[in-house]
C-alpha cells in the first residue's frame, strides 16, 4: 500500500500540531506506523490522500453507526448551512432533538446540549455534585470519560487511596475528589462506600467499557451499582458517549434495563458533528444554570448544524428499527472469525467488539493490559494491507456500522482468518 502522500502530509503536520494530530490516538504511535491522511469517506469506506480505499471499522470512533456521508444527513446539513452556521440563541430544532432524545432514553427527563463528550461528562459530574452537596466521585480504572482534569486519573497504589493525575499539568489537588475502583469488582466499590459513608456524590461508569478495549459488565454489576448508589444517596451516571444509540435506541439503559440518574451522550447523537448531551432526573437538571446554581455554558452549544445532523441521524435510527439487529449480526460474524484464529479473546457488546491478544478472559483493566500489543500492531498492519482500517491501538473498540455490506464483512473475515 503506497502512503507517500500521507507521509509527506504527516511530516508537515508534525511541525504545526503536537505529534502532527489534533487527538493523540490518530498519530498511530501505538502501532508503530504513520497515520493515513483521509480525504473523504462514503458508506463503509474511507479514502486517503494516496487514493487508497479502506473498509472502515473506526467510524470516527463511534459516531458513524450509519456509515459515512449518509445522503439524508448530508442533504439536511447542507440545507441548514444556508440558514447560517451559529446564532448563539435558541432554535426550535434544539427542542426537536431534545424531544427525540428524551423519547428514546427515558432516564433523561431534561437535558443540556454541549459540544463534546468531555464537556458532557464534566458537566454531569458537576450537576451531580451540586445536587447532592457531596464532592467524591467514583470512576473505574480503564474507563475514559474525556480529558477534564478531575477525571484524568489512574488508580493509586491501592484502591483505598484517592486518585493520582494521569497527565502532566493536572495539579494533584484536582483529582483529590476522584476515587478509583476496579471495573466489574463489586468489592472495590463497596470498600469505597464503607470508607466514605455519606460523602460520595456518585458513580461514573461506562456501562460497557470501551476505552480499554471493549469490556462488558459482568452479570449483575450494573444492577449492583444502581442498588448501592440508591442505598447511599449517591447518583449513578452512565457515560453513554459510546454506547448511546449504539447498543440500542435507548443505549445501555435499554440494553441492560437499568435506569441511572444521569446519562451522558456524544458521538452518534451529533451524527458526526461536534455535539454532546448530558441529562437525567429533572430535579438534578433543575440545578443547572440559569435555573439553579450549577454553572455551565457554551458559545456553540446546541449549534444548529450539529443539531440538524443529530436529528437526521436519530430519525433514521428511529424509523429503521432493524438496524440494531443487522449490525449485531455483522459484529457476531466478525467475532466468530476472530475467535476462530485461536490467537485472541474477543469481547463483544452489540456492534462494539475488541480482539485482545491474550489467552485469558478480559474483564477489567488489569486483564486487558496483559494483551500482547506487539501482536496487535502486526495484526493492524496485516489488516491495513488487506484494505481494512481498524483502530490503531489494542485498547480501542471495533465499530460496526449499518453501511458495512455483506461483501465488506466477507472480505474482513477472510483477512482475519489469513492472519498468522
Ligand atoms: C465513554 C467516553 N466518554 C467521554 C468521551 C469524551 O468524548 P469527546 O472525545 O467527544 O470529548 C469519550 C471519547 O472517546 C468516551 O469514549
Amino acid at each position: 500500500m503506497n502512503t507517500d502522500i500521507s507521509k509527506k502530509l504527516f511530516y508537515r503536520a508534525k511541525g504545526l500540531m503536537p505529534g502532527g494530530v489534533n487527538s493523540p490516538v490518530r498519530a498511530f504511535n501505538a502501532v508503530g506506523r504513520t497515520p493515513l491522511f483521509i480525504k473523504s469517506a462514503e458508506g463503509s469506506r474511507i479514502y486517503d490522500e494516496d487514493g487508497n480505499s479502506l473498509i472502515d471499522y473506526v467510524c470516527s470512533w463511534g459516531p458513524g453507526i450509519l456509515g459515512h456521508s449518509r445522503p439524508e444527513v448530508i442533504k439536511a446539513v447542507q440545507k441548514a448551512c444556508e440558514y447560517g452556521l451559529s446564532y448563539g440563541a435558541p432554535t426550535k430544532k434544539e427542542s426537536e432533538l431534545a424531544e427525540m432524545i428524551i423519547s428514546a432514553v427515558p432516564a433523561i427527563e431534561m437535558l443540556r446540549m454541549v459540544s463534546s463528550g468531555t464537556e458532557a461528562v464534566m458537566s454531569a459530574v458537576r450537576a451531580v455534585r451540586g445536587f447532592t452537596g457531596r464532592d467524591l466521585i467514583i470512576k473505574f480504572t480503564g474507563c475514559y470519560h474525556g480529558h477534564s482534569d478531575g477525571l484524568l486519573v489512574k488508580s493509586g497504589s491501592g484502591l483505598m487511596t484517592n486518585a493520582v493525575p494521569d497527565s502532566a499539568g493536572v495539579p494533584k489537588g484536582f483529582t483529590d475528589n476522584t476515587l478509583v475502583a476496579d471495573y466489574n469488582s463489586k468489592e472495590s466499590v463497596q470498600a469505597l462506600f464503607d470508607k466514605y459513608p455519606d460523602k460520595i456524590a456518585g458513580i461514573l461508569v461506562e456501562p460497557v467499557a470501551a476505552n480499554m478495549g471493549v469490556v462488558p459488565p459482568e452479570d449483575g454489576f450494573l444492577k449492583f451499582l444502581r442498588d448501592i448508589t440508591e442505598k447511599n444517596g449517591a447518583m449513578l451516571i452512565f457515560d453513554e458517549v459510546i454506547t448511546g444509540f449504539r447498543l440500542s435506541l435507548g443505549g445501555a439503559c435499554q440494553y441492560f434495563g437499568i435506569r441511572p440518574d444521569m446519562v451522558t451522550l456524544g458521538k452518534i447523537v451529533g451524527g458526526g458533528m461536534p455535539l454532546g448531551v448530558y441529562g437525567g432526573r429533572r430535579e438534578i437538571m433543575e440545578c443547572v444554570s440559569p435555573l439553579g446554581r450549577v454553572y455551565q455554558a457554551g458559545t456553540l452549544s446546541g449549534n444548529p448544524i450539529a443539531v440538524t445532523a443529530g436529528i437526521e441521524t436519530l430519525k433514521i435510527l428511529m424509523d429503521d428499527t432493524g438496524i440494531y439487529d443487522r449490525i449485531d449480526k455483522k459484529a457476531s460474524e466478525l467475532e466468530q472469525a476472530l475467535s476462530s484464529t485461536g490467537l485472541v479473546r474477543v469481547n463483544r457488546a452489540g456492534s462494539l467488539l475488541s480482539a485482545f491478544f491474550t489467552k485469558e478472559a478480559v474483564s477489567d483493566y488489569k486483564s486487558a493490559v496483559l494483551s500482547d500489543t506487539a501482536m496487535y500492531s502486526k495484526y493492524f498492519t496485516h489488516m491495513l494491507e488487506s484494505g481494512i482500517y481498524t483502530a490503531p491501538s489494542q485498547f480501542e473498540a471495533m465499530f460496526v456500522s449499518d453501511a458495512h455490506t455483506d461483501e465488506d464483512i466477507k472480505i474482513t473475515k477472510e483477512a482475519i482468518i489469513s492472519f498468522k
